[in-house]
């Protein structure tokens, strides 16, 4: 009986440590804080996506080289539904690797945070 009662406290304390780890590192890794449009969200459509989508070379018809259009786009939807890959979406970047979540993550903070222009 005693041995149970122990064996159960270490499993309810490891599931609890592992948890508490998986926390620590995906607030370590990946801040979702104030996210700002200059320093995070354009830099990130710069390197994957102007290549395709800038003023010249607007594929699809979506133009993201400026602050308007790419909230624009944000305020669709079809901003997130592509780079997450959603059902209905075209997936982007197109023949690219899907964005890390992290990165995905930090575009739809920025998104609920009022898609500012900081
Ligand atoms: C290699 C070229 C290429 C890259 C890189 C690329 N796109 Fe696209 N994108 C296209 C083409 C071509 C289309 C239009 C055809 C289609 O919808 O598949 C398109 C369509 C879209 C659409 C409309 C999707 C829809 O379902 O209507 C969005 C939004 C978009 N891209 C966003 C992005 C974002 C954000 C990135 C960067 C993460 C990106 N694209 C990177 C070529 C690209």
């Amino acid at each position: 009986m005693r041995l149970i009662l122990v064996l159960l406290a270490l499993i309810g304390f490891l599931s609890c440590t592992s948890h508490n780890e998986e926390e620590y590192f995906s607030n370590n890794n990946c801040s979702t804080e104030n996210i700002s449009f200059s320093e995070t969200v354009f830099p990130l459509i710069e390197n994957s996506c102007l290549s395709c989508h800038n003023s010249n070379n607007s594929s699809g018809g979506i133009n993201l080289s400026n602050f308007e259009s790419i909230k624009s786009s944000a305020q669709s939807g079809q901003l997130l539904g592509s780079i997450k890959h959603t059902a209905g979406y075209s997936p982007m970047p197109q023949f690219g690797e899907k964005l890390s979540d992290c990165t995905i993550a930090q575009v739809e903070a920025w998104i609920e945070q009022g898609m500012k222009n900081n």
